[in-house]
């Protein structure tokens, strides 16, 4: 038995009276979790400074690191920020609903208890349906964090968010599994040229051919592993399982040949090995547990089920992960940021 109550629904059919209920509890300063599309948050009322303590509390996360503000409705933006910048006002038309976070200069209206001090706020306006009806029930401003422990893979099940906050809050919404499974991209607007703090499903050409320029936060490619990201979150080891992953980059055979080896090692000591892999190699590994993401044509299906392989080796208590690179077209970035952070940036290149 979990403490938090478990209600089940689909985006096609809504539970208007177990997200009414929701609602009432997140007004109350309850705390509720719920699907997105992109990974389940953690809600609570974004108004209310006492909910984003508890917020912090329940997932152990440092106070430092701000929290994103959900909205549903467009006219909902104005009260939370200073100003809304033409460009950002183009990209809300183009991209909400959907998987993307701006960063405005923050009202009075907004407490630094969810803005972890700062000036700015991060704001966002999901794409699910259960996400959104849940934020208006809850009177407009729903502030959620991904709705893990601190430090472990974002959930992209429920049964993954009961496996991590079950006994800590009051309500979580079961939607099935996300669409997206990355957390949302996140561009910054404080700055005279927009800036993108995270990667995520939408990427640096989507978002240029709304914007024209944008930057993107040195802090945040791998190659800078030392420059401090300006998202406080992107500055911890974070999306980790608790076994030691390394990940082994070259071409396909030399890096199928590493791994097999490698594992074969780790194997004869007694250790357990997870491999993370694509389809199209997965054959390739006969010994260890072998998890294929998804086909290398397909990289919504490895950016789905990224954090889930993380969470399932976890389950199984591998000691040692070797992952290969999945440097695709589209979210390549996006995948490559969260595995690179998920393995403290340990990358074995194979020639
Ligand atoms: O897809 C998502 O964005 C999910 C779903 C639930 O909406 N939420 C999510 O929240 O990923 P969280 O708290 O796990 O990540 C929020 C990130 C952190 O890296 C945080 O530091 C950054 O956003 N952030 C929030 N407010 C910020 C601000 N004012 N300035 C810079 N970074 C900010
Ligand atoms: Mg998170």
């Amino acid at each position: 038995m979990t403490r938090a109550k478990i209600v089940k629904m689909t985006e096609e059919h809504l539970d208007m009276e177990a997200l009414r209920e929701a609602g009432v509890l997140l007004r109350n300063g309850g705390l509720a979790a719920f699907p997105t599309e992109t990974v389940y948050g953690l809600g609570g009322n974004a108004l209310d400074p006492e909910a984003s303590r508890k917020i912090y509390q329940a997932k152990g996360r440092p106070s430092d690191n701000p929290l994103i503000v959900h909205i549903a409705d467009m006219e909902h933006l104005a009260p939370i920020v200073r100003e809304i910048p033409a460009s950002a006002l183009a990209l809300a038309k183009a991209c909400w609903p959907g998987p993307l976070t701006m960063i405005f200069w923050k009202s009075p209206l907004v407490p630094y208890e969810t803005t972890g001090g700062l000036d700015s706020v991060a704001v966002r306006m999901p794409e699910s349906r259960i996400a959104r009806e849940l934020i208006r029930q809850a009177g407009g401003y729903v502030a959620a964090p991904s709705a893990n422990t601190s430090g472990r893979p974002s959930p992209t099940l429920a049964e993954h968010v009961v496996e991590d906050l079950g006994e800590r809050i009051d309500m979580i919404i079961d939607g099935g599994m996300v669409k997206i499974g990355l957390e949302s991209t996140i561009v910054d607007f404080t700055e005279e040229v927009p800036v993108i703090l995270r990667p995520g499903y939408l990427n640096r050409q989507m978002l240029e051919e709304i914007l024209g320029t944008v930057k993107v936060d040195p802090g945040i490619r791998e190659e800078n592993a030392k420059v401090r990201p300006k998202a406080p979150g992107m500055r911890y080891r974070h999306y980790a399982p608790r076994a030691e992953l390394t990940i082994v980059e070259g071409p396909e055979e030399k890096v199928t040949e590493t791994i097999r080896e490698m594992a074969k090692e780790k194997l004869a000591e007694g250790r357990r090995v997870g491999i993370l892999c694509c389809r199209e190699t997965a054959g390739q590994y006969r010994e260890g547990r072998v998890f294929p993401v998804g086909s290398r044509l397909g990289e919504d299906s490895i950016a789905r089920h990224l954090y889930e392989a993380l969470r399932q080796f976890d389950q199984e208590n591998m000691d040692v992960i070797y992952s290969e690179a999945f440097d695709t077209p589209r979210m390549g970035q996006a995948i490559m940021n969260r595995l690179l952070k998920a393995a403290g940036h340990k990358v074995l290149e194979v020639q």
